[in-house]
């Protein structure tokens, strides 16, 4: 086997590595950070057109505005993904797009392009997932309060019912929110993505309303859409673990574990807040924004869930005196995060990605069984996975990532490790197909299959996206 294929963690698993029939072999990204044409078509701004566009909130005054133009180069994307054997393909539909300043009705010339680009899948074989909010609300939505507002929730069902009435016919894969807490924690909490704000009780009361918009949204996808139609939710579950097992430490992982896991799954899977979150977080608020029949709104039939999973969290109790985290991230003040005098962030050890993130596939196995028995007969999908690395086109003009082929391979086995133990895991979607805008990381990380020319637009697949489609061919990860 040549070094480039060697798992990072090495796993038992048998092999060679076939996974089950049917399994999908996908690609992800998100409306924003690909599609650019951002003035087009009846098209208003976001809360990231907004943020972008305000100064030292990207790395390099990066925007969204160009992207990498597959608003017009879709066809040619899903060329490549053809040429690559992908089976399924998720990508995200922008709201405001479809209806600008959310609100009113849906706007045809916006629906019709995710028509088209549907059709081009379609016609080559490759499975659509559609998901609905990857980040970027309508701005005038948030002028009016944004998610820790009330009535976002109620707007959200309505565009979810415009998108299933125009695509339902031709999607049966639906998503109905991607990462809510990146929504809630990194948008209102500390503010490093949009809108920016930095109000405890406001992440808190927007992950109320993201949880209200995700059951109001089913229920209108369910009433607009065939019954063959399966709806889910992308979850960023963390994966917390303790530094040791010390009852201050085990305690600083159960809080943060039901800050970064049972805020969501609780009332989505379960019809309920943990009663101990409620407990931890009556500081900062008294939770009167959960109203009577919020919690069974909430807590709809799902017909599978998404699970999106880079690495794992590491915390300890503070030590004496409360300090911040121990690698600058985490908890503070102006956080909802346990404060600083309970809980500390550390650096898993280990490789790490160019985000800086630790690489390790156990903590995917983990991910994974621990939603099979939260969620005992919910099909699972992996919804992102993924490496940011730092490629550069070689002279000869190819791109050579075995960084990125050794995460894929490890976390794939990871994967199949499971379904060995019993999970049940239908597809996998890499992150990303094309380098993209990164967030408040702009263009400076790269998480592609396929590499972009930023100055050209060219594409170019990088070593990972072969061998990833040898293995998507195979259905196998080779020995
Ligand atoms: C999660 C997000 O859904 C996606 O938009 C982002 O680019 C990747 N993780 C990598 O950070």
């Amino acid at each position: 086997m040549p070094e480039s294929l060697t798992p990072l963690t090495p796993l038992s698993p048998p092999s060679p590595l076939a996974f089950p029939a049917g399994f999908l072999w996908g690609a992800a990204t998100s409306a924003y950070q690909i599609e650019g044409a951002v003035r087009e078509d009846g098209r208003t701004p976001s809360i990231w057109d907004t943020f972008s566009h305000t100064p030292g909130r990207t790395v390099g005054g990066d925007t969204g505005d160009v992207a990498v133009e597959h608003y017009h180069r879709y066809r040619d994307d899903v060329a490549l993904m053809a040429d690559l054997g992908l089976n399924a393909y998720r990508f995200s539909v922008s709201w405001s797009r479809v209806q600008p300043t959310g609100r009113g009705p849906a706007v045809q010339r916006g629906l019709d392009f995710y028509r088209r680009l549907v059709d081009e899948l379609l016609a080559k074989g490759i499975a659509p997932a559609v998901t609905l909010y990857h980040w970027d609300l309508p701005q005038e939505l948030e002028d009016a309060g944004g998610w820790p507002a009330r009535e976002t929730a109620y707007r959200f069902a309505e565009y979810a019912g415009f998108v299933a009435e125009a695509l339902g016919d031709r999607v049966e894969s639906w998503i109905t929110l991607n990462e809510p807490w990146c929504s809630a924690f990194l948008g209102y909490g500390s503010g490093v993505h949009a809108p920016g704000r930095t109000d405890p009780a406001a992440a808190l009361h927007a992950a109320h309303h993201l949880n209200l918009a995700h059951g109001l949204g089913t229920q209108a996808l369910r009433a607009a859409l065939p019954a063959r139609a399966r709806v889910a939710v992308s979850l960023n579950s963390a994966v917390v673990r303790a530094v040791s097992g010390s009852a201050q430490d085990l305690d600083a992982r159960r809080r943060v574990d039901n800050l970064a896991n049972g805020v969501f799954h609780g009332p989505m899977l379960h019809g309920a807040y943990p009663a101990d979150l409620l407990t931890d977080t009556a500081r900062i608020t008294d939770w009167s924004c959960v109203k009577d029949g919020d919690l069974a709104a909430i807590h709809q039939p799902l017909d599978a869930l998404g699970l999106n999973y880079y690495t794992p969290a590491l915390v300890s109790a503070a030590p004496e005196g409360g300090s911040s985290s121990a690698d600058g991230h985490g908890a503070s003040d102006h956080s909802p995060w346990p404060s600083a005098e309970e809980v500390a962030f550390h650096q898993t050890p280990g490789e790490r990605t160019e985000m800086g993130w630790t690489i390790d596939p156990t903590g995917l196995h983990e991910l994974i069984m621990r939603y099979t028995r939260e969620a005992p007969g919910l099909p699972l999908y992996i919804t992102e996975n993924g490496a940011a690395c730092d490629d550069k086109p070689d002279p000869d003009g190819r791109v050579h990532d075995p960084e990125r082929i050794a995460y894929l391979h490890g976390h794939l086995a990871a994967v199949r490790r499971a379904i060995t133990d019993g999970a049940d895991v239908r597809g996998y979607y890499l992150w990303s197909l094309l380098d993209n805008f990164e967030w408040a990381y702009g263009y400076s990380k790269r998480f592609g299959a396929i590499y972009v020319d930023y100055e050209t637009q060219a594409r170019i697949p990088k070593s990972s996206a072969h061998w990833y489609a040898t293995v998507a061919g195979a259905g196998a990860l080779p020995r």
